[in-house]
């Protein structure tokens, strides 16, 4: 399959770890000239020495708080001066929050629309017109299966959720918007992931709840049982990051404005 990728530009959030390390890899690996972006200049560092590892490639970096919208006006001239252009945006910078309703701070909420749809729609507008004036592009925005499901205990997403939802609703509205510049939007919709970073987080979060590390694990395990599917397991960042370029590529030249699930037939019912 011809992916058309080669000699292309693209912008990667949270590209030091996780998902955005491995789609920041993958790209590079197909010839895209890759600039990633984080808050930890040593995360980022590491990871560009890590990709160079792997594809020889030169992998630009800068340290970037998507939360900040003044830190994100910066994107245009700081693309410009480490890309030169810009062909593929991938929004992956996102966390979640999990905790009982009645327990998330007003801070925590605006946290979570700040990183995940707010970041979204705020790189968007800096990016848009620069695709605009070169005639098209490619934007993935990385959202999660608590966009389209309710999790149980201890995964209470009340916060997170609707943050989510509204990144898989902004790309569609965006896709249709954008058509006419030759512009395509998705959304990609991982299910569980096994990264490091974000385990280390669950394990914080429920250490908060006062759950002991066996009950954690116990939890952990009821709540994959929960979902119910039938050989269910974590996914890898990898195979997030092979349906991230295979979107952006030109083999994905009719899919626009979707919201891609990749969840191992995670039970949603
Ligand atoms: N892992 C999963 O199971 C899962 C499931 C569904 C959806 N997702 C979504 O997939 C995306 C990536 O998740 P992941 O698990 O790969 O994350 P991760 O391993 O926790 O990595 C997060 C990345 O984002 C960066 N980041 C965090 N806060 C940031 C901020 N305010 N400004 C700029 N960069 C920031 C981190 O670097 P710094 O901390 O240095 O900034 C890091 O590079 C997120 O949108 C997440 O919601 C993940």
């Amino acid at each position: 399959m011809e992916l058309g990728l080669a000699g292309k530009t693209a912008l990667v959030t949270g590209g030091s770890k996780g998902i955005g390390l491995e789609t920041a890899r993958a790209l590079a690996r197909e010839g895209v000239k890759v600039l990633i972006c984080a808050r930890r200049e040593q995360a980022l560092a590491d990871a560009a020495h890590d990709i160079m590892q792997t594809t020889q490639a030169k992998i630009e970096t800068h340290s970037l708080d998507v939360t900040k919208a003044e830190q994100i006006a910066t994107i245009p001239s700081m693309v410009r001066e480490k890309l030169g252009r810009i062909d593929i945006l991938v929004n992956n910078a996102g966390t979640g929050t999990y905790k009982p309703f009645l327990d998330v701070t007003d801070d925590e909420l605006l946290e979570g629309m700040a990183i995940n749809f707010f970041a979204q729609f705020r790189i968007c507008q800096r990016i848009v017109p620069m695709m605009i004036a070169r005639g098209g592009g490619r934007i993935v925005n990385v959202s999660g299966e608590t966009g389209i499901m309710t999790l149980n205990a201890p995964f209470l997403s009340s916060c997170t959720g609707p943050a989510k939802a509204a990144e898989i609703r902004f790309s569609n509205v965006l896709a249709n918007e954008l058509a006419p510049h030759n512009i395509r939007v998705n959304c990609v919709i991982p299910g569980f992931i096994y990264t490091p970073e974000r385990f280390a987080k669950w394990e914080r979060e429920m250490v908060k709840r006062n759950l002991s590390a066996d009950n954690a694990e116990r939890a952990r395990a009821q709540w994959s049982t929960n979902q119910g599917s039938t050989g269910m397991r974590w996914g890898t960042p990898q195979e997030i990051a092979n349906l991230i370029v295979f979107t952006v590529s030109d083999a994905a030249s009719y899919i626009n404005g979707a919201g891609l699930v990749a969840d191992n037939a995670m039970d949603k019912s």
